[in-house]
């Protein structure tokens, strides 16, 4: 296993449209997940995707763990929030609710920012795992985002060409500054 290098937005291969894999269970791919997992692991991600390390195909890598997302919510609905470490090969994403959710996103090619990006707030995913099986899952909240934010990586989109207003495009500095203490005294204040 190897950590890769990470490619930064601006590099050509962050805005291709990536090629579906053939044999998901040939042994390349196998190690290039593995890859994969021991680079988004420390770089301390919650989300890779193929293009970020340099290879255009459509293979993506995420988990969506309960403290991040799911404090708070009854079983059933925290279910679609949370997902284990999850590897999707040939995604394909179906919306099941299209009206919009903000949430802050960061990415591991755009280093050092976050920015504010409004996505369908509850979708169906599904793709192959590395056996080859089918993976379909519904997703809300942080699952989701991550799910769509990887899976634009594989089209060629990175989150700022999501964004409406780029004013909240800031700093990961300012970001915990700024919004991570006042939404820290806003839980504290309830
Ligand atoms: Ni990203």
């Amino acid at each position: 296993m190897a950590i890769l290098k990470i490619a930064r937005m601006g590099h050509p291969v962050l805005a291709e449209m990536c090629a579906s894999v053939r044999d998901p269970s040939a042994p390349e791919i196998r190690r290039l997940i593995a890859d994969m997992i021991e680079t988004m692991g420390d770089a301390n991600g919650a989300g890779l995707a193929a293009p970020q390390v340099h290879v255009p195909l459509r293979i993506v890598i995420f988990q969506a763990p309960d403290a991040r997302s799911a404090a708070g919510l009854d079983e059933t609905e925290a279910f679609d929030h949370t997902a284990p470490l999850t590897i999707l090969i040939n995604p394909l994403i179906e919306v099941l609710d299209a009206s919009p959710e903000g949430g802050w996103e960061g990415c591991l090619s755009v280093p050092g920012l976050r920015g504010w990006v409004e996505r369908p707030r509850h979708i169906r995913y599904s793709g192959l795992d590395v056996d080859g099986h089918r993976v379909q899952r519904s997703a809300r909240g942080f699952h989701a985002r991550v799910v769509q934010h990887e899976c634009d990586h594989i089209d060629g989109v990175v989150y700022p060409q999501r964004m409406r207003d780029l004013s909240k495009l800031i700093f990961e500095s300012e970001y915990r500054h700024w919004i991570e203490q006042q939404d820290a005294g806003q839980q504290a204040a309830q």
